[in-house]
């Protein structure tokens, strides 16, 4: 598809994400069942609940670009997903593992969103498009303090996998 112009630019990129969000979403419920470790279950079951409500707040901005929600397909995200599932089974063997797995792949899909809100952001903003920038800040905000606690939890998941014999 053509973009022409920045209007064009601003739906496509917001298609992306909306896209990338019901990506994740979906990566996301089917790899709760396989956390260990209760850190980890929390996080995906916070950031599932987190998604849907991102899904939502996509969906307002939409109205008020007097738009229809659309997905187009998110290749980034894709292979964000694929490459975290390919990495899962690598590990399967070691609980661990899997559970440090789990929060390395999600740190990865926090900071490719943080990266993907900012320009949509920067770009609203440069547009006169307050309300637009104001409701994706609200996603760009939650997706940095996800970001954070999978940082924070990552040396007790380290230490976790250490006391149980996987460093080798
Ligand atoms: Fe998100």
């Amino acid at each position: 598809m053509a973009i022409n112009n920045l209007q064009e630019k601003m739906i496509h990129g917001l298609g992306d994400m909306y896209d990338a969000e019901h990506q994740f979403l979906e990566a996301q419920q089917e790899i709760l069942p396989q956390a260990n470790s209760q850190t980890v279950k929390s996080l995906l079951e916070q950031h599932i609940a987190e998604t849907e409500q991102q899904i939502t707040i996509l969906e307002q901005v939409y109205e008020v670009l007097g738009e229809s929600p659309e997905r187009i397909k998110c290749t980034g995200a894709a292979g964000i997903v694929s490459e975290g599932q390919k990495t899962l089974k690598e590990v399967s063997k070691s609980p661990a593992l899997v559970d440090l797995a789990i929060a390395g792949g999600c740190l990865k899909v926090e900071h490719y969103e943080i990266a993907s809100y900012r320009a949509l952001i920067t770009g609203a903003q440069q547009t006169g498009q307050t309300e637009v920038a104001q409701l994706l800040q609200q996603i760009l905000r939650q997706e940095e303090q996800t970001a954070q606690k999978i940082e924070q939890s990552s040396p007790e998941l380290y230490q976790q996998a250490i006391s149980k014999g996987a460093r080798a």
